[in-house]
């Protein structure tokens, strides 16, 4: 539940006019919470007392909005997103857990469907190498399985097992991450939100990231990685390699024109 510091509230409806839910109510010049709502936390954010918190969140990571110092100016952020590329060439220095937390800082704040927020980050980093290995022995399991059920995917698999099997450096799975995200969510829209601000994140820190729908398909077919990696019940939403990127872009990469229905 929301709490409200009555001492504080001035009772100027801010909350309740902003409440999605319409589960405060303004009673003599005070405000009230008046039944469970989705927690999103706009009564926290809209309060022009600060006398609204969340006890089940960590207010202290609550930031004050100050004009004069965020500003978001669109040019930028437009570049940003034209410049960010899929890195398939990563150096060998690992993300530092600080710049980490950061990155997954980005996803967690992303919005979600009612405010569910039931995103799990699965990071891999220190035990990458053993996940990797673990990847390629279920190789011939998976492949065994894709051979009836997919073959399309059995013979794109096939080739990567075969680069791999002449030379453990050519593994266009993983490439040579230095770390490996899963986002495991019951709405995988929300998993792909959080992971397409993740990947801007990474890119503000210097580094970057590849989305790869080939790690979706190879551990949503093996019980085994499924396990290990701790999904449980939820769908995987979004797989993605980080790490700093071996390879520098002179320019932005041209697309088709905007497919816009203007009405
Ligand atoms: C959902 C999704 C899955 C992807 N899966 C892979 C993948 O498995 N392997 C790969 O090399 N690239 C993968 N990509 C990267 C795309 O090929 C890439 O985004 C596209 O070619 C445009 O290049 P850019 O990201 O540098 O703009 C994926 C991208 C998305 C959005």
């Amino acid at each position: 539940m929301i709490q409200i510091d009555i001492e504080k509230c001035i009772g100027c409806k801010a909350c309740e006019k902003d409440c999605p839910g319409r589960a405060i109510k303004v009673t003599d010049g005070k405000a009230q919470s008046v039944k469970k709502c989705i927690l999103c936390g706009h009564c926290v954010a809209i309060c022009p007392k600060n006398a609204v918190s969340i006890p089940d969140y960590d207010m202290a990571d609550v930031e004050e909005y100050d004009p004069a110092t965020f500003h978001l100016d669109p040019e930028t952020y437009l570049r940003a997103v034209k410049f960010r590329r899929s890195i398939r060439n990563f150096t060998d220095e690992p993300i530092p857990r600080d710049k980490m937390e950061r990155i997954l800082n980005a996803g967690r704040y992303t919005a979600t469907a009612m405010n569910l927020q039931d995103c799990r980050f699965i990071l891999v980093q220190e035990r990458l190498e053993e996940f990797r290995d673990l990847v390629w022995q279920e190789m011939p399991h998976v492949l065994e399985y894709l051979q009836y059920t997919d073959r399309n995917w059995h013979f794109m698999f096939s080739r990567f097992y075969d680069r791999y099997q002449k030379n453990p450096k050519n593994d266009t799975l993983l490439f040579n991450c230095t770390a490996f995200l899963l986002i495991a969510s019951n709405d995988r829209l929300d998993g792909g939100l959080a992971a397409a601000n993740i990947e801007n994140m990474a890119v503000a820190e210097g580094a970057g990231a590849l989305y790869s729908g080939y790690m979706m398909r190879m551990v949503g077919e093996s019980m085994l990685l499924k396990e290990w990696l701790g999904i449980d019940d939820k769908q995987i939403a979004c797989c993605m390699l980080l790490g700093y990127p071996d390879v520098t872009y002179k320019r932005t990469a041209p697309r088709r024109k905007a497919d816009i229905i203007w009405k």
